[in-house]
């Protein structure tokens, strides 16, 4: 018997009193990685518990399954154990380890993805880095942080505003993602459309590469030229070329002041329009979100009062200082030169917070509209906003498939969700998506504007990117990764992937 299919023997057998964990393997949408073997494995772990020792190394059915999923609809194997990483030794000892046994590794720091990139699509070692939760330094003169990977987003924009500073990434998962997976995911988030995403922030990194060695790339300085950008390269590649101990983060002043404006429409077109003439009048908002209509009934379902004659709402945050012109600017835009129903500026910090929440709710909220949820991330160029509204209301019509859609309009990037209940309309979704994602690459946009590229949307690689360019990504990770141990089954279409 082969390796693959001893191993696939031992999990049957090993899952057959537990249901929801035989579910993880007989799910359609593991992809095509290469299977540890299960004596390769059975090394590795006693290596693993000779160098940690058996508290770091966990492979209880609890721990193992715990670590399956994100926070998509992503489906892996179950990994044959999880080591919680308490520090850069450790993460170097599991990437020695795993290299000298031919053993997968999935890092993993907050698990909150939406694509899959901590999911193990081929079993082996979970690497959880959400024990390494310090913040060595913040730094006002540097203006910088230098942060472990389990640090919780939220936290660091504590910590920062405490000083009179500001991270300003803001992925909505704020509360639970952490820096290790922001980094390796380019988080992106509301504030993006003002201060671009984690990327621009990364100015240094220890990184763990597979077999245990450790780089320590980029600066602690704004400026720095030194040699190919290798920081750059570690940022987005979504845990396939290294594990980052260490990151360095710039941080800039904290703004002065905020105000949030909500803008109404009777139709979502309206809205697209506003953003692109709010764009095209100079003015530069640190958010700038939209919801259509079915996204403004979720909203109201978090109790929060949205006039009836709403069917689409821009919410606004502007920030720095003479704030009260910029928001004549903005409702002039609005108004006068477009069609908004209502502009009303939040009343206080409470109404603020009350609307931003029930925003950043709006994943898990939509996720209840229906049995099943598939959400998209795809970005435009602005100008094609109002463009990409048609065709996904084309594409609805066509495919009969019931969709709602909000996000970072100002960025060009919409989170698309396709809502269904009975399975049998999951090939007309796969046609949306499709359709959607041609759509999108066919205005010049790109398929994932922030949630990364993982397992699910690995298949429609190929749309965007040409062979040449998928291949010249492969040898880099081929350098990094010669036998795909790391992360593997993520990003470039292995073979079964669904979206
Ligand atoms: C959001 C997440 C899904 O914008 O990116 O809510
Ligand atoms: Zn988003």
């Amino acid at each position: 018997m082969k390796s693959e299919e001893r191993w696939a023997k031992s999990q049957e057998n090993r899952f057959k009193s537990a249901m929801p964990l035989a579910v993880l393997i007989a799910a359609p949408l593991v992809p095509n990685a290469r299977l540890a073997a299960r004596d390769a494995v059975e090394r590795a772990l006693v290596d693993l518990d000779r160098k940690l020792g058996p508290s770091k190394v966990d492979t209880s059915e609890a721990g193992r399954a715990a670590h399956a999923n994100d926070e998509s609809e992503a489906i892996g194997r179950l990994p044959d154990a999880v080591v919680y990483a308490h520090g850069q030794r450790d993460i170097a000892a599991v990437l020695a380890i795993a290299e000298k046994h031919d053993v997968p590794v999935t890092p993993r720091a907050g698990g909150t993805g939406r694509t899959g990139g901590a999911v193990p699509a081929a079993g082996g070692i979970v690497l959880a880095t959400h024990g390494m939760s310090n913040i060595l330094e913040i730094s006002k003169t540097d203006l910088l942080a230098v942060v472990e990977p389990g640090v919780i987003t939220a936290d660091l924009h504590a910590a920062a505003e405490a000083e009179g500073l500001f991270y300003p990434p803001d992925p909505n998962s704020l509360k639970t993602c952490m820096m290790g997976g922001n980094v390796a995911e380019n988080a992106g988030g509301p504030r993006a459309f003002k201060y671009g995403v984690t990327r621009e922030y990364v100015l240094g990194l220890e990184a763990c590469l597979i077999g245990g060695q450790v780089l320590r790339t980029g600066k602690r300085t704004i400026k720095g030229v030194t040699g190919y950008d290798v920081t750059a390269l570690f940022v987005g590649s979504e845990g396939t070329l290294g594990v980052f101990s260490e990151i360095t983060l710039r941080l800039v002043p904290k703004p002065d002041e905020l105000a949030t404006v909500l803008a109404l429409f009777s139709d979502v077109r309206q809205a697209a329009d506003a953003v692109q003439r709010i764009i095209a009048n100079g003015l530069v908002p640190r958010c700038l979100e939209l919801m259509d209509g079915p996204t403004l009934d979720a909203i109201r379902k978090q109790s929060v009062p949205v006039d009836a004659r709403a069917n689409s709402m821009l919410l606004i945050e502007v920030d720095g200082l003479a704030l009260d012109t910029t928001i004549e600017r903005l409702a002039d835009a609005l108004t006068h030169g477009g069609q908004a129903i209502d502009v009303v500026a939040a009343q206080d910090a409470a109404q603020r917070d009350r609307l931003w929440e029930a925003r950043r709710q709006l994943s898990p909220a939509t996720r209840k509209l229906a049995k099943y949820k598939l959400s998209e991330d795809i970005a435009v160029p602005r100008s094609r906003l109002v463009d990409l509204f048609v065709e996904v209301d084309r594409i609805g019509q066509e495919t009969g498939v019931r969709h709602l859609t909000y996000g970072h309009a100002g960025d060009g990037n919409l989170h698309v969700n396709f809502l269904w209940n009975d399975e049998a309309d999951k090939p007309a979704v796969d046609r949306a998506i499709d359709l959607l994602m041609h759509a999108t690459v066919g205005m010049g946009g790109t398929l994932t504007g922030e949630h990364g590229v993982g397992i699910l949307k690995a298949a429609y690689l190929p749309i965007e990117q040409s062979r040449e360019l998928i291949g010249l990504q492969q040898q880099i990770k081929g350098v990094f990764d010669p036998k795909g141990l790391l992360n593997p089954g993520k990003i470039f279409p292995t073979g079964h992937t669904s979206c």
